[in-house]
């Protein structure tokens, strides 16, 4: 991430940059395998589909955008994957999203919140980011209810090219709309 932050934590999580290692891209396929959490971020991803995205969209966009990127989300005790949080640009775009996919046992635990607060957080005030976006699939009730948590607020819908025909919810954040919670980043 940033040069002066490698590392997030909260509470409960901790957040750090994927690796070019067996284990990392296990976790990552693991999340892309499965049915449940995959049908809202573009659908199961085979081992190569995985396999390239992991190497473009993470290993590589690291190095291209410092400070942006896609990364892992760990329990702090115990060490469990958790799934991924991520501050990057919306693929095709030049605008800056927040984001957040969980493997499906740790969801109902207010993971995904705690960690995209921190996230945020470090994008307003770290990167000093005027405006943070993101998109969800219409009928995805429980991203858009992390998103009113963190003060994120709906502007309508839209269709990205990279995401096909279908028309995104759309939400844009400002500094001063951010809900930031108290206590919950160490
Ligand atoms: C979306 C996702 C990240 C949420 O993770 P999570 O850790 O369970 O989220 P949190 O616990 O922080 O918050 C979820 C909130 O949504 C609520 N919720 C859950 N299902 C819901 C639904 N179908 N409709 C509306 N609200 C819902 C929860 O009650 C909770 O609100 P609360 O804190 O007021 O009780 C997780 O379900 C996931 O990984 N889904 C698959 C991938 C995905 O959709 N990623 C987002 C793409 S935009």
């Amino acid at each position: 991430m940033h040069e002066a932050v490698d590392i997030l934590q909260t509470p409960r999580l901790l957040l750090r940059r994927f690796r070019d290692e067996p284990a990392d891209f296990e976790h990552y396929a693991g999340l892309y395998a499965d049915p449940d959490v995959a049908r809202h971020v573009g659908g199961v991803q085979s081992r190569e589909q995985a396999a390239q995205t992991y190497d473009e969209r993470i290993l590589r966009y690291y190095d291209a955008n410092p400070g942006l990127g896609i990364w892992a989300t760990f329990e702090r005790e115990g060490g469990a994957f958790v799934g991924l949080h991520l501050l990057n640009h919306i693929r095709g775009d030049t605008l800056l999203q927040v984001g957040y996919s969980l493997r499906r046992a740790a969801w109902g635990r207010g993971y995904a919140t705690e960690m995209a607060r921190a996230v945020m957080r470090y994008g307003f005030r770290t990167l000093g980011l005027p405006i943070v976006h993101a998109i969800v699939n219409l009928d995805n009730g429980a991203s858009m209810k992390v998103l009113h948590k963190l003060g994120m607020r709906r502007e309508g819908e839209r269709a990205f090219a990279a995401y096909g025909p279908r028309p995104l919810a759309w939400f844009e954040c400002l500094p001063n709309e951010f809900r930031d919670g108290d206590g919950d980043s160490d």
